[in-house]
């Protein structure tokens, strides 16, 4: 333990000229990038608006939260600290990953129960001292849209944090960078410039310069050409990269027909293999770190004029160490940073396309750059950057050739790779050793003919037999009754069938070796023609002949003039599903597109309503119930 004056000595005076706000944190729960890189765009900000800003991942505040968001290095002089939540919801209203310790951290804190309770202190008080502000990232789509950002809103005020501001709510089915920008310009900035800062001048930092960069590149010569970095280093050097180990895929099989115009690939990874056993129950989610194509990591090297066979060591900048999450482990070569760690084709936000143009040489270019980051740009940013499924790539080797920028720079201004997250199709106990997933492969034609590819998915799609992917596991949600009599209703059109297929190979098992007696398996499919893309269905039908899969209900949406979803076929069966549901305990499991999870949970609360007898508000409490008591499960992506 450091003395209370060594401690001080810790203390990182501000130039008060400079920072006339003080320090400033921003902590961020983020999924897959997006809230981590707002949080960026505050820290490149904060010099202009007179604050010195610090990022930090709401993970690294497990082990003490209290102590770690009232760090007195980053207090004003009066013992206050400033913070901005950045938060996004996840899934059903989850917390991301890194954020979770915190929530539960809360949650402990606002608890009734005293066991929980890990201190004598005050729970109302575990925040005094602390003034903040929320900015939560969310999707409409979702039932509990922005749950995450309400509830840390909510009970760090409840535990003795004093609000700045209102939350400021983000909408990812519209525009959550317009939504971010109107609150951080219009709400945030100003607030905090007249809470903190009053009339003080705050030194003009704007000059005309390169954006600043975080990172700093040395270029290792020649002899020094160093081995294969080694999983276990890339384990250490960044928790995006962390848990991933090396399998091979042993194999991939198309599940659509021939006559389809897409492709959906049942792939089989090794997970016996390297040691680093993966382990990982029925239906969880297996998370992918894609490569880029070999043809984008030439197109950006040619463009920027890197040398793809240089190996160079990356470290954070003066300034920013407190970054090392968004760093990837070298020293590596130029080729491996550019396939591995660079998002090179996923569109950019406005905002980096500002730091772009800052790198263009040509005045045309920069200006059309200007303008597509700006808010009058955004009807163009979308027809021209998202819809048209530009990625850095494009812009750098089509659009805007002039851009030259330093690798530092472009590392970053690039966002990083970020894993892909697919559901298990195989059950672990009928197959321990291998991991198999559905992954339907994602190719699109632009309007100027050429051809938009998801990196992962065609990863997959193109990689060698028996080619090694770094994957790991993440638990799901989908889990059977504990009591296995109990029945299960699965609905999962399209890929939506990937856990359902799981929990019937699982369902299989407990009743074939485990001699468990297992309860009906009703199963709702759908898909647009039985001809063309009805996958697994040599599987189903084995599993009905096998008297496992009790009813199979398919819905073909192309097969005649209306469309026949599954929510159709389930209100057909409304009075069955409602004696499953409420006489025999019926679990019921909903994969697939948003939009589909919202349309089959409406057709479950009219059932309810109508066969149960209750107002549509008690339907909706009945099904939210039996969410919360794990009987209804959705997993559903946007
Ligand atoms: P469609 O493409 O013919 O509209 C798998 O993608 C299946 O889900 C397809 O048959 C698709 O039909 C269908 N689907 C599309 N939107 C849906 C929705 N809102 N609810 C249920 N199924 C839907």
């Amino acid at each position: 333990e450091p003395s209370m004056e060594e401690k001080e000595e810790e203390i990182e005076v501000l130039d008060p000229e400079k920072f006339p706000g003080g320090h400033l944190t921003i902590y961020y729960g983020s999924q897959t990038g997006t809230a981590e890189s707002f949080a960026q765009d505050l820290e490149r900000e904060g010099e202009e608006h007179g604050f010195k800003v610090h990022i930090v991942d709401l993970e690294e505040t497990d082990e003490d939260p209290r102590a770690a968001l009232l760090d007195p290095s980053k207090q004003d002089a009066h013992g206050k600290s400033k913070a901005v939540f950045l938060m996004s919801t996840y899934g059903e209203g989850e917390p991301t990953d890194n954020a979770a310790g915190f929530v539960r951290f809360l949650k402990e804190k606002l608890s009734d129960d005293e066991e929980e309770k890990k201190d004598d202190m005050d729970p109302s008080k575990t925040f005094d001292g602390l003034e903040y502000a929320v900015f939560g990232l969310g999707n409409r789509q979702y039932e509990h849209f922005n749950a995450m950002g309400k509830f840390i809103d909510a009970s760090v005020a409840q535990v003795g944090g004093m609000r700045i501001i209102p939350i400021g709510i983000g909408d990812d089915d519209d525009d959550l960078e317009g939504d971010f920008e109107s609150w951080k310009d219009g709400k945030f900035w100003p607030a905090m410039k007249s809470k903190y800062v009053g009339n003080a001048a705050v030194a003009d930092t704007k000059h005309d310069k390169l954006p600043e960069c975080h990172y700093s590149v040395e270029y290792l010569n020649g002899a020094a050409s160093p081995d294969k970095i080694s999983l276990d280093d890339v384990h250490l050097s960044s928790k995006h990269y962390f848990t991933a180990v090396d399998c091979p895929v042993t194999l991939r099989r198309e599940l659509r027909s021939p006559a389809d115009d897409g492709s959906t690939l049942h792939v089989e990874i090794d997970i016996s293999k390297g040691g680093n056993e993966v382990k990982y129950q029925t239906a969880d989610n297996l998370g992918i770190l894609p490569v880029n194509s070999n043809a984008d990591v030439e197109r950006i090297a040619t463009a920027l004029n890197y040398d793809l066979g240089a190996y160079f060591r990356l470290k954070a900048a003066k300034g920013h160490e407190h970054k090392h999450n968004a760093l990837f482990p070298t020293p590596c070569s130029v080729q491996e940073c550019l396939a591995r760690y660079c998002d090179l084709s996923g569109p950019p936000r406005r905002s980096e396309l500002k730091l772009l143009a800052a790198y263009a040489k040509d005045p045309i270019t920069k200006q059309a750059l200007m303008r597509l980051s700006s808010k009058d740009g955004k009807a163009e940013y979308k027809e021209k950057i998202l819809d048209a499924k530009m990625g850095i790539v494009d812009i750098i080797s089509k659009l805007c050739p002039s851009i030259e920028m330093p690798l530092e720079h472009f590392i970053s201004v690039c966002p990083r790779l970020h894993p892909r997250y697919y559901t298990i199709s195989s059950s672990s106990s009928i197959h321990p050793k291998s991991i198999h997933a559905t992954v339907s492969v994602l190719s699109e034609k632009r309007q100027d003919g050429s051809e938009f590819k998801g990196v992962c998915t065609n990863y997959l799609a193109d990689l060698v037999d028996n080619g090694k992917i770094r994957a790991f596991v993440r638990e799901s949600t989908f889990r059977l009754p504990t009591d296995a009599s109990k029945p299960i209703i699965m609905i999962g059109p399209g890929t939506g069938i990937a856990p359902m297929h799981a929990l019937l190979q699982e369902r299989s098992y407990q009743k074939s070796k485990e001699k468990k007696n297992v309860g009906s398996n009703i199963l709702y499919f759908g898909c647009k023609k039985r001809d063309l893309d009805f996958i697994y269905s040599d599987e189903l039908n084995a599993f009905e002949k096998e008297g496992i899969l009790t009813e199979m209900h398919l819905a073909f949406s192309r097969e005649q003039s209306e469309k026949v979803y599954v929510q159709h076929l389930l209100a057909k069966n409304a009075k069955d599903t409602w004696k499953l549901i409420d006489e025999q305990g019926a679990y019921i499991y909903v994969c697939g597109a948003v939009k589909m999870g919202q349309d089959v949970s409406e057709a479950l609360r009219k059932i309810i309503g109508q066969h149960g007898d209750r107002t549509t508000t008690d339907a909706k409490a009945y099904l939210d119930d039996m969410a919360s008591n794990g009987r209804f499960i959705q997993e559903l992506w946007a």
